[in-house]
């Protein structure tokens, strides 16, 4: 059993972790621990002085010791004398706002909990229990269910929040977070993914410090400038040792975490929903139900960490045909043309493509409505008859006669004010009556909180993908949200519509997902900037940056790496000079940093030399050849870019018989020893070969001693070796 409660302790188990809970004698749920197994209630590691200015509920009498303001709570709410970050508040029908809440039952049960209407980690009944504990706020009856979803094997622990209105009157939600987590000291570090649009997930570990840190987005989605997922690490915590704990939240709208250090230097951290852009009015009887958060614990390090995320999101998020498949390796058309094609430019780069053995050409934006440029056409979900003279049905068959398949992208959820769609119905854009609406790209964002513009987006969706045969989709978003109104909502339900638009956007995803099960979803927000476990639910890959500069993916995947699998990180070669920062690479080194991921190329291919689409040749048979193994295999951080002046990773097989290795050597230096590159994940008893070489090495020579890596000649030169068991 998972899950087990015994002498108001809840004890729930993983292959390597524990998570511990208890009841006070006032019904307070405790946090008592989350880390190894200790076979033991670790409530003795807690014992609190009476703290000045520290309040004590009423009901604990003279017992001074007894404070809100210290006790290590599991789940924190504002107006009980806690003053720290606090993951819930609400404000009752009175005007008052406070929540005491207490103990009132707890249920376990076989199988993962589901969440309406969001997305969550989903498990057989055998993989996975689940404790329901019940917190009650007696003055007002509110509940606030607390759930846990142990998936034992993959020592990964879920927690998502109902909130349940049992009183007589409406409540009105402030704040109603994922997840509250306490750590018994703040003497760690935590790590998270900052960044910008084409240059996201830059990871940055700093210490704690006294007093709130924060990561957020208050942009409508999960933003390019912070990734919706941190770590808590101990401070000698390393890639391969030491405890560190993972939170990734499955939701792609606005949202925050707090890290605070109390007055006592204990650690406290909550995350969900922005509570900035977020109210939500709850009616006698209502349900809220908060977005998941995925928790993870690893005892040996961060590499086993993101080893844990990468099985949970691959096995148990990412859903689809394409959930553990190969994908197709693409072509698409974007940094070829841009806006400037027709029937003719995109048959060449695909017949080029398709004897190169690419499978699939994907033709970006501009192929619908007026759309010549970023200022008009999006909406309007027709073809432009003028680039594609035969239409839609005339072009996919001349590629799929090609022996490729086709990929066609869109944009759902934006309007431009140039467009049949905003002319028609322009209160179906979010704006605000009396006032200019931010435009970015020249833009406006449709309102997913209403249910006619789903169904329009809908029916011209799906009813492209019935008339031709499309076997891929690009779902791109290319704006921040502003002007948070819509048309059909009340005033004093303003302030539910980002997280109502974000329930729109999964119900629409959800129902074009289902019903087209055999079309690979891509999700895209100007690249990387909605990378998050809640559009994995949908789209198996997402397009991880439109910086496809080789040198600065090695940062942006080294960042996304910490929680994603390889398989959802859309990645291309792309020509050069480079076009977000017109550096040069060469095709090998682009090669090689694209193939840690879902691979594919987008440029002209036409414009290559022989060599050149002879490597190219290469790379897809090579990249064909090794995509079990770089999808199936243990993932590896072996360099730290930002320190070691090399990115390195390797891929390995399960059953340790082989390994790829690959990397980029970031700079040429003269007169200098060959770099040394320590392996990992091998059998240390075992002898393997390098790259079809005569010689062998022990596993453990090449974990403890390392390779040599190949001496190089100019800047940002890759490197791979093939390690296999002789
Ligand atoms: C975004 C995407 C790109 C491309 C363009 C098209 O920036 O990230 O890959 O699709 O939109 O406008």
């Amino acid at each position: 059993m998972a899950i087990q409660f015994e002498g108001h302790i809840f004890h729930l188990t993983t292959a390597h972790t524990l998570y511990q809970m208890g009841v006070d004698a006032f019904g307070i749920l405790h946090h008592l621990w989350y880390g190894e197994k200790t076979d033991c209630s670790m409530c003795y590691l807690y014992d609190y002085p009476d703290v000045g200015f520290s309040g004590n509920p009423y009901d604990a009498g003279k017992l001074r010791t007894y404070s809100m303001d210290t006790l290590p709570l599991e789940y924190a709410a504002v107006g009980n004398g806690d003053y720290r970050v606090a993951a819930a508040a609400a404000v009752h029908a009175d005007g008052s706002c406070a929540l005491d809440l207490r103990y009132e039952s707890y249920k376990i049960y076989d199988g993962k909990y589901a969440i309406p209407g969001l997305p969550a980690v989903y498990a057989e009944d055998a993989q996975a229990q689940t404790l329901e504990i019940c917190l009650r706020d007696e003055y007002s009856g509110l509940r606030v269910i607390l759930r846990y979803g142990v998936l034992e094997a993959v020592d990964v622990i879920t927690r998502s929040v109902v909130f349940e209105n049992g009183g007589s009157e409406a409540v009105t939600l402030k704040r109603a977070h994922s997840v509250c987590l306490a750590l018994h000291d703040g003497a760690w570090d935590w790590m998270h993914f900052h960044g910008r649009h084409t240059m996201e997930r830059q990871m940055e570990r700093r210490a704690l410090f006294h007093g709130i840190q924060q990561i957020e987005s208050t942009r409508g989605t999960s933003s390019h400038q912070q990734n919706p997922a941190l770590i808590l690490c101990e401070q000698d915590c390393t890639e391969t040792s030491g405890l560190c704990i993972g939170a990734a939240l499955m939701y792609s709208g606005s949202f925050q975490a707090q890290i605070e250090v109390d007055q006592l230097g204990q650690a406290r951290m909550v995350m969900g929903i922005h509570p900035e852009q977020f109210s939500w009015n709850l009616e006698v009887g209502e349900r809220f139900y908060t977005p998941e958060v995925i928790l993870s614990c690893s005892t040996q390090g961060l590499g086993r960490l993101s080893q844990q995320f990468h099985s949970v999101i691959r096995n148990h998020v990412c859903r689809g045909d394409y959930k553990l498949s190969a994908r197709p390796i693409l072509i698409n058309n974007w940094e070829a043309t841009y806006f400037d094609f027709n029937e003719e430019k995109i048959l060449s780069i695909a017949k080029q493509a398709s004897e190169l053995d690419i499978d699939l050409m994907v033709l970006d934006d501009g192929w619908f409505g007026k759309r010549d440029d970023d200022c008009s056409g999006l909406g309007d979900w027709t073809v432009n008859e003028q680039k594609l003279k035969g239409g839609l049905g005339a072009l996919v068959e001349k590629i799929n006669a090609l022996g490729m398949r086709f990929g066609l992208w869109f944009e759902p959820e934006m309007v431009s004010e140039d467009s049949d769609l905003y002319r028609a119905h322009p209160d179906w854009a979010l704006r605000i009556p009396g006032r200019d609406p931010v435009r970015s790209r020249y833009q406006l964002v449709l309102d997913l909180s209403r249910e006619e513009v789903r169904e329009y987006l809908y029916e011209s969706m799906s009813k492209l993908l019935r008339e031709n045969h499309i076997e891929y989709v690009k779902w791109d978003m290319n704006r921040s949200i502003c002007d948070w109104y819509s048309a059909a909502l009340a005033p004093e339900r303003q302030a539910e519509l980002p997280h109502r638009y974000v329930l729109g956007l999964y119900e629409l995803l959800e129902r074009l997902t289902g019903e087209f099960p055999h079309v690979l979803f891509e999700g895209c927000s100007g690249g990387g900037g909605r990378f998050d476990a809640g559009m994995l639910y949908y789209c198996p890959q997402i397009w991880c940056s439109d910086d496809t500069d080789a040198h600065e993916r090695t940062f942006i995947q080294y960042g996304t790496s910490f929680f994603y699998p390889v398989s959802t990180v859309g990645s291309h070669v792309s020509a050069v000079p480079n076009h977000q920062t017109g550096r040069m690479t060469a095709i090998g080194t682009r090669g090689t940093v694209a193939m840690a991921g879902s691979f594919g190329y987008e440029l002209d291919l036409n414009l290559l030399s022989e060599e050149e689409k002879q490597t190219v040749a290469e790379q897809v048979k090579k990249y064909r050849e090794l995509q079990p193994l770089i999808y199936d295999g243990a993932y590896f951080r072996l360099s730290d870019p930002y320190t070691d002046g090399m990115a390195a990773w390797a891929f390995v097989a399960e059953d340790q018989s082989r390994a790829l290795v690959q990397g980029v050597i970031y700079r040429a230096a003269s007169n200098t020893l060959r770099r040394r590159l320590r392996l990992r994940g091998l059998d240390a008893k075992a002898h393997y070969h390098i790259n079809g070489g005569e010689q062998t090495y022990t596993g453990s020579a090449l974990m403890a001693g390392g390779v040599l890596l190949p001496k190089i000649a100019g800047d940002d030169v890759a490197f791979e070796l093939y390690i296999e068991r002789v």
